[in-house]
C-alpha cells in the first residue's frame, strides 16, 4: 500500500507540472480552429510542406539543402521561411509533420526565435500534424519500430511544446498503400482522425461515385471498438494543390496579378476557376466542407509566393460573396476541416480491410518495393532487435551502463537512426543507393552507440569488465575471436520475456570443441564444415573452416553464459559425404526429399501425424523493361511487373548434400545454381522447418531484370485464399484477383496478387496450414491453389518513372550485384493450433538474442546468468518496450500477443502485476499512458464518430482486478511510465 500512495503522489506531481505550459493565454488544438459559414461551401486550404526524410538526397543533405543539382530542397530555409510568414498575418496557418527534420533545425534557433514559435504553437498558427519521427513506410515496417518512431517524435513536440505540440491528426499523403495495423496503432495514440493520399486507382474512382472517401477504419478484429476506430480521409488531390494553383517557386503557374492598371489582370479568370473546382471536387464528399493540400515535396522554401497568392484567392473569392456566391475559403489546417466533419454528424461509411496493394493505373502495381533491397530490409528490422536490447540493458544496468567501464555510450544516436529508418523511403527500398547506405551507415553508428552501453551494462550486471566483442559478420561466419580463440565464452542476452531456445554457429578452426553451460553441464555441439555457398558469400573476409553449432537456452530478458574450448585443434573434415538418405527428422517434424529432383517433397507433424505433399523451388520473374504495347511500364524499385505470368525456373533439380549432425542439427544443402542455394534445416527441440536461402549476385548479363521468388506448392485445398500478417501483428484474409471492397477488375494477374507480409503468411484448408515466418518484410502471394510464393530478391536494369530516377540494381560489397541470405520458418499445423506456434516464432525471430564474447576464462567471481523479470510472462505476454525515460522512470509496454479467437488456449484476457515483474527493480508508481506515451490514459478523449452497424459481433474486453495488476485483452498493447528504484 505503502507503494500505491507514492505512486498517487507521483502522478499528482505530474498533473501540477502538466498543466503549466498549455496555461497562458494558449488556445491552440480546435478551440483554435478559424470561423466557418454553415450555409457556404468552407474551402480549407491547408499550407504544407512534404519533407521527405530520406530519398533522392540523405536526410542531412535534404535539411541542409546541400546536393541542389539532385534536387532542390532545403528543408532549414523552410522553415526559416514559414515562421517568418506566418507572423505577418494571423490567419495564416502552417502545419509541419516530420519531427527529424523539426528537431534538428529546433536546436539552432536563438531564443527569441524560439519564443515566437511556441507562441505561433499556442495559437494554433503553427500546428504539428502526425509529429512521428518521420512518416513511416506501411508495408515493410514492423509495429515494434513505428511505434518508436511515433514515440520520438511525439516525445519531442511534447516535450518542447506541451499539449498544444500533441498532433490531432495522422497524416500519411505519400506512402504507398495503407496498413490497418498503422490506423490501429494511431487509434491508440490517441489520434482524431487519419488523411492520406494513395490509394487504388479503382478504388478511388468508386469511393468518389458513391461519397466514400471519407469513412470509419475498424482496424482491428480483436480490440473493442472504439479502441481501434481510425476516422480516414482520402486527401483529393493527392497530397498537391488543385491543378493551376500551385504558387510554390519550384511551380509554373500563373500569379494573381490583381491591379487592374496592369497588364494580364486575371483575378476574374483566377477566383472563376477556383470556384469550378471546388464544386467539382465538393461532389465527391458529403459535407459542405472541403480540404486543399496547399503544397507539395520540399515546398514553402520562399513561402512568401505561397502566402502572397493564397491571401489573394481568399480576399477575392470571399469577396463574391457579397453577390451571392456561397464559398467561403480559409486558411486552415487538417484538424480544424477534421473538426467541422465531426461536427456534421454524419454517418461514416465502415472499412475493416486494408489499403494493399496500391495501382495508379492498370499495369503499376507498386508490389515491388515489398521486397526491393533485400538486405537494407535485414539489416533494419535486426537494428529493431538490437534497439530494443539497448533499451532493456540501460534500465536494467542502472546509471553505469550510459557512463561506465567502457565509456559513454547511448540508446537516443540508435533511436534515431531507427527512426530515420522507418521513412517511407528508407526500409521501403525506393531510395538512391547513396541514401540507402547512409541509412545502413546511421543504424551501425547508433550501434556503435548502443554497443558500448551494453558493454557497461553487462559489464554491471556480470561483475566483470574485461573486453567484450560482438560479432557482426556470423551471417557469413565471420567473427575473429571464435576462429582463432583457444577458449572463451559467449554471453547469451534474450530480450524477450520467456527462455528461449536458440541455435546457435560460430565459425571455428578446430574439430571438437567443449561446450558447457553456467552450471558446469556438457551441451551437445557439433563442428560442421562450412558451407560452399558461406565461403563464396564470405570470400576473403574471414578464415573458418567449419562452424560449431549448438543449442543455447537464454533466461528471461538476461543473459546466460556458455564456456567454449577447443579439444582438437584441427582443421574440421572437409566436404560430408553424400549419403542416401532422402530425409531428416527430428521429435515433431519430418522433411522428405526427392530422389530424381532433389527438391523437398513432403512434410510431416510428428506430434498431429498430418503429412502434406511439399515441393519448393526457385524462379525469376522477367522484369517488364516497358517496351510493350499495353503499358511503357518497367519494373523499378516500387513497382513490380513481370513480363509474363510464368516464372522462369532457376533449376527444375536441385542438386542435395545431406549433413546429419548428432542430435543438434540435421541439414541438407542445394545447390540450385552458382547464384541460387538453400540449406534445409531442422534442430533438435523445434517445430519449424528451416529453409536458409541465399541468392545472388543475380545475373543480368543477359539483359534481363530478374525479380526471384520461392514458391511452395502444397495440396493443400486452400482455393484462392491466403493471409497476411499487417505489420507484425493480426492477420488479414487475402483473395486472388479479388478486393473486399470494390469489384476489382484484374489487369496484372502475378503483381497484382502480391501483398506486403512483415513477419508471416499462411495458406490453409480445413485440417492443415502451412505458415511461413520471415525474418524481413518481403512479398508474397498465392497464384495457384495450395500454392505460396515469395519475392526474395530483385534485380533490375529500367527505373519505373517514379522518381528515385535510378534501376534497382544494388552493387553488394564486390559491386558484382548484392547476395542475399535470409531465412523462412515453416510450420505445419491444424489451423486451429497454428497460433500457439507461429506467434512465439515470429516473435523470437524478431527480438533475437544477442551474442557477445569474451576470451579466455571468466574469472571466478563473474556472475554467468541473470534474469531481470521475477517469472516468465505468461505466454500471452509480450514485452514490448522498457525503455529508461527519463532518470527516475521507464516506460513500458505490455502486450497481449494472440488475436482473439486465434488460439484455444491463449486467446483470454490476461492479468499481469506490475509490481512483480522485475527481479531487480523495484516499481514505486504507474501511470497508464496511450500508445505513443504523449498522453495520460485518462487524458484520452478522442472524438466520436457514427457509423453503419458492424456485420461482425465486437469483441469486448475485461477490467483490471486492481490498480497494480493489469489486464490485457487480445491484441492490446498498454503503455506505462513506472518510477523505479534499483534494488
Ligand atoms: C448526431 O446524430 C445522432 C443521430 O444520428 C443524434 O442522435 C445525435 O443527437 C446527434 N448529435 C448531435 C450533437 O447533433
Ligand atoms: C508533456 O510535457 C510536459 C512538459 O512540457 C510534461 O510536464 C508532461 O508530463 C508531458 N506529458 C506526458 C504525457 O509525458
Ligand atoms: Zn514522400
Amino acid at each position: 500500500m505503502a507503494a500505491l500512495y507514492i505512486s498517487f503522489l507521483f502522478q499528482l506531481l505530474f498533473c501540477l507540472v502538466f498543466s503549466l505550459p498549455t496555461g497562458r493565454n494558449s488556445i491552440c488544438g480546435y478551440k483554435s480552429c478559424p470561423a466557418t459559414k454553415p450555409s457556404m461551401l468552407n474551402v480549407h486550404l491547408v499550407p504544407h510542406t512534404h519533407d521527405d526524410v530520406g530519398w533522392l538526397k540523405t536526410v542531412d543533405q535534404y535539411y541542409h539543402g546541400d546536393r541542389n543539382n539532385i534536387q532542390h530542397a532545403g528543408v532549414q530555409y523552410i522553415l526559416d521561411s514559414v515562421i517568418d510568414q506566418l507572423q505577418k498575418d494571423p490567419a495564416r496557418r502552417f502545419i509541419y509533420v516530420e519531427t527529424a527534420f523539426f528537431y534538428r533545425w529546433w536546436r539552432q534557433q536563438s531564443q527569441n526565435t524560439r519564443r515566437i514559435v511556441t507562441q505561433l504553437v499556442n495559437e494554433g498558427r503553427l500546428e504539428f500534424i502526425n509529429g512521428g519521427w518521420c512518416m513511416s513506410d506501411e508495408a515493410t515496417t514492423h509495429y515494434s519500430a513505428v511505434i518508436d518512431q511515433m514515440t520520438l517524435g511525439l516525445r519531442f513536440l511534447n516535450d518542447t511544446f506541451g499539449e498544444c505540440g500533441r498532433p490531432r491528426v495522422a497524416w500519411h499523403i505519400d506512402p504507398f498503400g495503407h496498413a490497418r495495423e498503422h490506423a490501429s496503432i494511431f487509434a491508440q495514440m490517441g489520434y482524431d482522425g487519419f488523411f492520406f493520399g494513395r490509394l487504388d486507382y479503382q478504388d478511388k474512382a468508386r469511393r468518389m461515385k458513391t461519397k466514400e472517401m471519407e469513412m470509419l477504419w475498424r482496424a482491428s478484429e480483436s480490440l473493442t471498438p472504439p479502441l481501434a476506430d481510425l476516422f480516414t480521409g482520402v486527401l483529393p488531390n493527392g497530397y498537391n494543390p488543385p491543378e493551376g494553383f500551385c504558387w510554390d517557386q519550384s511551380c509554373n503557374d500563373a500569379p494573381i496579378r490583381d491591379d487592374p492598371d496592369l497588364e494580364d489582370y486575371n483575378v476574374d479568370e483566377i477566383v472563376q476557376r477556383f470556384l469550378n473546382v471546388s464544386y467539382n471536387q465538393a461532389a465527391f464528399y458529403k459535407t459542405n466542407h472541403i480540404i486543399m493540400t496547399m503544397g507539395s515535396d520540399f515546398q514553402y522554401e520562399n513561402a512568401n509566393l505561397w502566402y502572397k497568392n493564397m491571401d489573394k484567392l481568399i480576399k477575392y473569392v470571399n469577396a463574391l460573396q457579397a453577390k451571392g456566391s456561397k464559398v467561403n475559403v480559409l486558411y486552415s489546417t487538417p484538424s480544424c476541416y477534421l473538426q467541422e466533419l465531426n461536427l456534421a454528424n454524419l454517418t461514416w461509411p465502415l472499412k475493416t480491410d486494408d489499403f494493399f496493394p496500391y495501382a495508379d493505373d492498370a499495369h503499376d502495381f507498386w508490389t515491388g518495393y515489398f521486397t526491393s533491397r533485400p538486405a537494407l530490409k535485414l539489416y533494419e528490422r535486426l537494428s529493431n532487435s538490437r534497439l530494443q536490447t539497448c533499451n532493456q540493458l540501460e534500465v536494467l544496468g542502472g546509471p553505469k551502463s550510459t557512463s561506465g567501464p567502457f565509456g559513454e555510450g547511448d540508446s537516443d544516436t540508435m533511436k534515431r537512426a531507427m527512426g530515420v529508418a522507418q521513412h517511407h523511403d528508407a526500409v521501403s527500398g525506393t531510395e538512391k543507393q547513396h541514401v540507402a547506405y547512409d541509412y545502413a551507415r546511421r543504424l551501425a553508428t547508433g550501434w556503435a552507440h548502443c554497443e558500448v552501453l551494453v558493454r557497461n551494462s553487462l559489464a554491471v550486471l556480470s561483475g566483470s569488465e574485461s573486453p567484450r566483442v560482438f560479432c557482426e559478420n556470423l551471417n557469413i561466419s565471420v567473427c575473429p575471436l571464435t576462429e582463432s580463440s583457444q577458449k572463451f565464452s559467449m554471453n547469451v542476452y534474450n530480450p524477450l520475456g520467456r527462455t528461449v531456445s536458440w541455435p546457435v554457429r560460430l565459425p571455428v578452426n578446430g574439430s571438437l570443441y567443449s561446450v558447457t553451460d553456467t552450471k558446469g553441464k556438457t551441451v551437445d555441439s557439433q563442428v560442421v564444415p562450412l558451407s560452399k555457398s558461406t565461403q563464396q558469400m564470405r570470400r576473403n573476409r574471414g578464415y573458418a573452416k567449419g562452424e560449431l553449432v549448438f543449442q543455447v537456452e537464454a533466461p528471461p530478458l538476461g543473459y546466460t553464459t556458455y564456456i567454449i574450448s577447443i579439444l582438437k585443434d584441427e582443421p574440421p573434415a572437409s566436404s560430408p559425404k553424400p549419403t542416401a538418405t532422402r530425409s531428416i527428422q527430428n521429435k515433431f517434424l519430418k522433411v522428405t526429399f526427392d530422389d530424381t529432383t532433389g527438391l523437398l517433397s513432403s512434410l510431416t507433424n510428428l506430434e498431429t501425424n498430418q503429412t502434406i505433399r511439399l515441393t519448393q523451388n526457385f524462379y525469376w520473374y522477367n522484369a517488364s523493361s516497358g517496351n510493350n504495347k499495353e503499358s511503357r511500364q518497367p519494373s523499378g524499385a516500387y513497382i513490380f511487373r513481370p513480363n509474363s505470368s510464368d516464372p522462369f525456373v532457376i533449376n527444375k533439380t536441385a542438386e542435395i548434400q545431406i549433413v546429419t549432425v548428432s542430435s543438434t542439427v540435421q541439414e541438407v544443402t542445394q545447390w540450385f545454381s552458382p547464384w541460387v542455394s538453400q540449406v534445409v534445416r531442422l534442430y533438435e527441440g523445434h517445430r519449424e522447418l528451416e529453409l536458409e536461402w541465399t541468392v545472388g549476385p543475380v545475373p543480368i548479363a543477359d539483359g534481363l531484370g530478374k525479380e526471384v521468388i520461392t514458391r511452395l506448392d502444397t495440396d493443400i485445398e486452400s482455393s484462392d485464399y491466403f493471409y497476411t500478417d499487417s505489420n507484425g501483428r493480426e492477420v488479414l484474409e487475402r483473395r486472388k484477383d479479388y478486393r473486399p471492397t470494390w469489384d476489382l477488375k484484374q489487369t496484372e494477374p502475378i503483381a497484382g496478387n502480391y501483398y506486403p507480409i512483415n513477419s508471416r503468411a499462411y495458406i490453409k484448408d480445413d485440417k492443415h496450414q502451412l505458415t511461413v515466418v520471415t525474418d524481413r518484410s518481403q512479398g508474397v502471394s498465392s497464384i495457384y491453389n495450395g500454392s505460396l510464393e515469395i519475392m526474395l530478391h530483385r534485380r533490375l536494369l529500367y527505373d519505373d518513372f517514379r522518381g528515385v530516377g535510378e534501376p534497382l540494381s544494388e552493387p553488394g560489397e564486390f559491386f558484382d550485384g548484392l547476395v542475399a541470405r535470409g531465412r523462412l520458418l515453416l510450420t505445419l499445423t491444424p489451423p486451429n493450433m497454428a497460433a500457439d506456434v507461429h506467434r512465439p516464432l515470429a516473435q523470437g525471430m524478431v527480438l533475437q538474442p544477442l551474442l557477445s564474447f569474451q576470451d579466455g576464462t571468466p574469472l571466478a567471481n563473474t556472475k554467468l546468468e541473470f534474469s531481470g523479470l521475477q517469472d516468465a510472462l505468461p505466454p500471452a505476454v509480450h514485452l514490448l518496450t522498457l525503455s529508461q525515460w527519463d532518470k527516475d522512470s521507464v516506460l513500458i509496454r505490455l502486450e497481449h500477443q494472440y488475436q482473439a479467437k486465434e488460439s484455444k488456449t491463449h486467446s483470454q484476457p490476461i492479468t499481469v502485476n506490475l509490481q512483480k515483474l522485475f527481479s531487480t527493480l523495484e516499481v514505486l508508481g504507474a501511470s497508464e499512458m496511450s500508445l505513443g506515451a504523449n498522453q495520460w490514459k485518462e487524458d484520452m478523449n478522442r472524438l466520436q464518430w457514427n457509423t453503419a452497424k458492424a456485420s461482425k459481433p465486437l469483441p469486448l474486453s475485461a477490467k483490471d482486478p486492481s490498480p497494480w495488476e493489469v489486464t490485457l485483452n487480445p491484441m492490446e498493447i498498454r503503455t506505462f511510465l513506472l518510477q523505479l528504484r534499483q534494488l
